[in-house]
């Protein structure tokens, strides 16, 4: 038994030695570009792990967070590496940039906080955030700045040792299309494990209908005017306005369909 612990060591030390270059990387935390909290460093394997360095400003929890952070990295190769901006309505948005490297110390600097932009780019999207699978009441909400994207994304977040199932919907800076199934997004606050998602270029406001008169409410047009602008809850999806008018639309939209029914009916019939 002693021999065989013997003739393993060596193979053992040599393991140990070839996965053994570490990386070293700073910590610390703190909400100004100090970052006081836990100054020190952390050691990682150098073949898998990175540094990372935070700036971010997090309003999800209802209060503005400015966090700065700086950490090792187990998973450098799932973890997102360009800074990026989301909105998930109610003023509650993630802005976060992030340098990612695996040299020692090379997250000594901090980036810059994202300042993000409250004016509106004519771009909108359904916007909502839920955590444990409470529903996701999505609003259409204006997008602003630099967020062209609409992105929806399940996945875990973790805050210290709790973790909440989440969804969230909104506008995206166009670096949300680096959020794939199986990456992470490190925060100081959290880390969002995305296991579901998609971003996709978002939509342009619609013009405003013409204001409705009382004339132009016998016109066929107008009654189309009037479903969308007396439901507003039905706008809140382009299909979802289609279908939700087409009822309405009356004798005139119905005379559009006859032919087209007919047919179909014929297809029917002799089938
Ligand atoms: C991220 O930080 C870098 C480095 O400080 C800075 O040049 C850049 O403007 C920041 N990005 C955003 C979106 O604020
Ligand atoms: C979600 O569930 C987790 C774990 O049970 C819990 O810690 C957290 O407070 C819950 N969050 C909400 C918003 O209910």
């Amino acid at each position: 038994m002693v021999s065989f612990i013997l003739c393993l060591l060596p193979a053992l030390l040599a393991t140990t030695s070839a996965q053994g270059e570490t990386l070293t990387c700073n910590t610390c935390f703190g909400q100004t570009e100090t970052c006081s909290f836990a100054p020190g460093t952390c050691q990682d394997n150098k073949a898998t792990g990175g540094c990372l360095s935070v700036a971010e400003d997090i309003t999800l929890d209802g209060t503005q967070n400015t966090y700065f952070y700086k950490q090792c990295l187990s998973s450098y190769k799932s973890d997102i590496e360009v800074p990026i901006s989301f909105t998930v309505g109610n003023g509650q948005y993630v802005r976060i940039n992030t340098t990612r490297c695996n040299t020692d110390n090379c997250n000594s600097a901090l980036p810059g906080v994202p300042t993000g932009s409250t004016t509106e780019n004519g771009l909108q999207c359904p916007t909502c955030f839920a955590l444990n699978f409470t529903v996701c009441n999505s609003a259409i909400t204006p997008c602003t700045g630099d967020e062209t994207y609409c992105m929806d994304f399940t996945g875990f977040l973790y805050q210290g040792p709790s973790f909440s199932p989440f969804q969230a919907k909104g506008c995206a800076s166009a670096s949300a299309q680096a959020i794939k199934p199986g990456t992470n997004l490190a925060t100081a606050l959290y880390t969002f494990d995305f296991f579901w998602g998609s971003s996709v270029p978002a939509e342009k406001i619609p013009t405003n209908p013409p204001p409705i008169t009382a004339a132009s409410q016998e016109t066929p047009t107008a009654t189309l005017n009037t479903t969308i602008t007396t439901t507003p809850s039905r706008t809140t999806s382009p299909e979802t306005t289609t279908s939700g008018a087409s009822p309405a639309l009356g004798k005139f939209s119905f005379a559009l369909y006859l032919p087209g029914l007919t047919g179909l009916l014929l297809v029917k019939l002799l089938s």
